[in-house]
């Protein structure tokens, strides 16, 4: 393959390699056929296949495809064999219909519940997302399909998206905005990762060498290409020399002229543009080793994939008096339009053309023998409060045994391209649920949203709520299976549900002003925050109920003292302590009991989803490596690995752990001294290597004051301790003045002159 590439390069001309370097159209690559290279084809992604026949265009309607759930649904099942599974089929999707490139996975944290393309988006926990996301791209590029890793980095609202600067710290960067891209880029090698829209602290993501090249390729060891989101660049030069190998789309020719131009000036250098045009040439001749375009692929299949996903999604989100599963018998209300209209995914460029949708009201009454279904709309869509429709739905609900509500937001609601603004569902849908649950003891809230939505308004008054998210086009038939009991739900949420918006952690910082958004937040969104505040939520990260039950063992560890470099082995057993076959998610958090710097009380750093029959027990093994009990520290620029006690804490959600043990991490990192004269005193004497060389001046101090006031000096030296601390080393000469000796001056002289050898050398 290099022989080829290089050869490849020998042969194109500078225009040829600049034209490369843009889109042919909306969707391919440019090809060069004097050389035999031939164009690539990208779709979007990422839940289905939005292809469009004509790569001109942009918004024609695509290809039918299979519309699976989104990654908001996908991220509930917590399951990764499912989710490469995804993978798979979607490739077997792309190769029918000739695509060698799947604009997706998104994998954006969800830091706001309003931003618009969170169900396009996994999770609020980048351990979470980046196992989900790595998975998703193995499935798919197992299959000879490259995915595109997307949308790099922060774009975390859609408000502003094109000019907004997410101003973020270098840990929350670190630790939570990269991390969840870290771990797909490591673990699955994507063939492209797509740039954001947005600025980062000053840069546009499509111009930033620091993000596309530093640290995606140098730091991650990234082999793919980077492609722009369309209409992401402003400077083609400058994206190219940052390391933004493709610009889409095309064709834009004064685009091509400019990099010539560049090249010629020697602002750009060839060398630079090779090595760019390499990355895309590795890329478009590995598409070839996959034919493309022969067939079709399995409809049938691929609906019931959709369905298995679905079904693994929904979260059983409460069930007072164990009101599900249903019997087959009796009467059932179903109401609202969602039962009949189904609300399957969001707005925006990830939009597929479904082979075919089921209808809840229709599946439930082809699906379940025995019991008697009744409809009442209850609500239309963006129909305002309607006293006829809730009066025909509250006859209908009194009259029947057991009444199901389907809401959501109202179609469009959630999209690409705007945020939502506010997390309440439609005031109608609010006053039917109200109005129903006062009538009908039985009632059962299935809800499908891509994002968090609130429920404070209703939830008391209702026994039984499903959250059935956004489930693609076969969803209808799974959430009839969990209803009756044909499934066992066992799905739980990738996010927080807060009471209300206010209490959410990016709430006063979002979305900003002056295009510009303060992740003020810091390290602290999602459960991370909650934690923090001790502020209650609606339900928490993780949670999920069951139809039946799991006890938990103790925690076993591999040791109580570890070295970093080894890890920890990490075992509980989970039994299923009910009468009904389930699975359960066990998930695994990390608490760093003390650190240098601080940190989130818990950080979610594994997690399984097991299978048991009623009685079984099965021992779940997590491995944590050094990683696991990592943090980010800006002065060193590095993870570190603190030597310390880290309590391992084993539960159902974030909220409920059930099983906990200590260890002590012994770290073999040596980190280089990194203070410098505007470090606190403070610091200095709380750095391994800064202390000992802060001591004897200390000691001087000591024995001036002792010289000078006698009897007092303890007193004394207590008191220019405390004032002391938080001092920069560079201010104490001019703190003590005359009342230190020159000789005393002169250790501190001599010190920062060693800082600033150590610094320079
Ligand atoms: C979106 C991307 C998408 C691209 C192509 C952009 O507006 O942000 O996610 O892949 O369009 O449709």
């Amino acid at each position: 393959m290099e022989e080829k590439i290089a050869k490849l390069l020998a042969q194109l001309t500078v225009e040829e390699k600049a034209a490369l370097s843009i889109g042919a159209n909306q969707w391919q690559t440019v090809a060069i056929d004097r050389v035999g290279l031939p164009a690539i084809t990208v779709s979007d992604g990422p839940h289905g296949l939005r292809r469009i026949a004509d790569p001109e265009a942009l918004l024609h309607e695509s290809l039918p495809a299979t519309a699976f759930p989104t990654a908001s649904a996908l991220a509930a099942t917590w399951n990764v064999e499912l989710v490469h599974a995804l993978g798979e089929a979607l490739a077997e999707e792309c190769v029918a219909q000739e695509v060698d490139i799947l604009l997706g996975p998104g994998n954006n944290m969800k830091r706001t519940p309003l931003c618009g393309r969170n169900f396009e988006y996994f999770a609020e926990d980048p351990f979470l997302g980046g196992e989900l996301a790595a998975a998703y791209i193995n499935g798919l590029q197992s299959k000879g399909v490259g995915a595109s890793l997307k949308h790099f980095v922060a774009n975390n609202q859609e408000q502003q998206r094109f000019v907004v600067d997410a101003r973020i710290d270098e840990r929350a960067l670190r630790e939570l905005y990269l991390a969840g891209f870290e771990r797909a880029v490591k673990q699955s090698q994507p063939w492209t990762v797509m740039c954001a829209y947005n600025r980062l602290n000053g840069p546009y993501c499509s111009q930033h060498a620091r993000l596309l090249t530093k640290i995606l390729r140098e730091e991650w060891g990234f082999e793919g290409f980077v492609v722009s989101d369309w209409g992401a660049v402003y400077d083609r030069v400058a994206a190219l020399v940052a390391g933004l190998d493709l610009e889409m789309p095309g064709p834009q020719s004064r685009r091509v002229q400019e990099v010539i131009a560049a090249v010629e000036k020697g602002t750009l250098d060839e060398a630079a543009l090779d090595e760019s045009v390499a990355r895309l040439l590795r890329v478009i001749l590995r598409a070839q080793e996959t034919p493309k375009g022969q067939g079709n692929f399995d409809v049938e299949a691929h609906h019931a994939l959709a369905r298995r996903i679905a079904g693994e999604a929904i979260v059983l989100l409460k069930n007072e008096g164990a009101l599900l599963p249903l019997e087959a018998q009796g009467s059932v209300a179903v109401i609202g339009e969602a039962a009949q209209r189904p609300y399957i995914m969001g707005g925006g460029s990830s939009r597929v053309n479904p082979t075919r949708v089921e209808i809840p009201f229709e599946v439930l009454q082809a699906q379940v023998e025995g019991v008697e279904f009744r409809y009442a709309m209850g609500y239309r869509y963006e129909g305002g409060l309607d006293e006829g429709l809730l009066d025909e739905a509250i006859t209908a609900a009194r009259e029947a045994d057991v009444t199901l509500i389907y809401v959501s937001p109202n179609p469009g609601t959630e999209s690409e391209g705007y945020d939502r603004t506010r997390i309440e569902l439609p005031q109608e849908q609010v006053a039917l649920i109200q109005a129903v649950a006062a009538v009908q003891p039985h009632t059962v809230v299935v809800a499908h949203n891509g994002s968090a939505i609130a429920m404070s308004a209703w939830i008391d008054g209702v026994p039984a709520v499903l959250e059935a998210g956004m489930m693609g086009q076969a969803g209808a038939g799974a959430i009839a299976d969990v209803l009756f009991g044909k499934m066992n739900p066992s799905g739980k949420l990738a996010e927080t549900y807060p009471l209300r918006l206010e209490d959410t952690p990016a709430h006063t910082n979002y979305p900003g002003e002056h295009n510009t958004v303060r992740y003020g937040e810091g390290l602290f969104i999602g459960y991370r925050y909650y934690d923090e505040v001790q502020r209650g939520v609606l339900f928490p990260f993780g949670h999920g109920l069951s139809y039946t039950t799991f006890a938990y063992g103790e925690v076993q560890l591999s040791a109580t003292d570890f070295r970093d470099e080894e890890g920890l082995r990490v075992s509980v057993d989970v039994t299923n302590t009910g009468d009904r076959a389930g699975k359960e998610i066990v998930q695994l958090y990390v608490h760093d009991v003390e650190s240098r710097l601080r940190r989130p009380y818990k950080e979610l750093k594994g997690f399984a989803k097991v299978a048991l029959e009623p009685g079984e027990t099965r021992t779940v093994t997590f491995h944590l490596d050094a990683r696991a009990f990592a943090y980010y520290d800006p002065a060193h620029g590095a993870w570190i690995r603190e030597s310390g006690t880290f309590e391992i804490l084993v539960g159902s959600s974030s909220a409920e752990i059930h099983a906990r043990a200590t260890a002590r991490m012994e770290s073999t990192q040596t980190l280089p001294c990194v203070l410098t004269e505007w470090n606190t005193v403070e610091e200095w004497l709380a750095d391994e290597c800064g202390a000992p060389l802060l001591h004897p001046l200390l000691e001087a101090i000591r024995g001036q004051i002792q010289r000078q006031f006698g009897a007092d000096a303890e007193r004394i030296t207590e008191r220019v301790w405390q004032h002391i601390q938080d001092r920069p080393l560079m201010s104490l000469p001019a703190f003590f003045g005359e009342h230190v000796s020159l000789e005393e001056q002169a250790v501190v002289v001599e010190l920062l002159e060693q800082i600033r050898a150590v610094r320079e050398g």
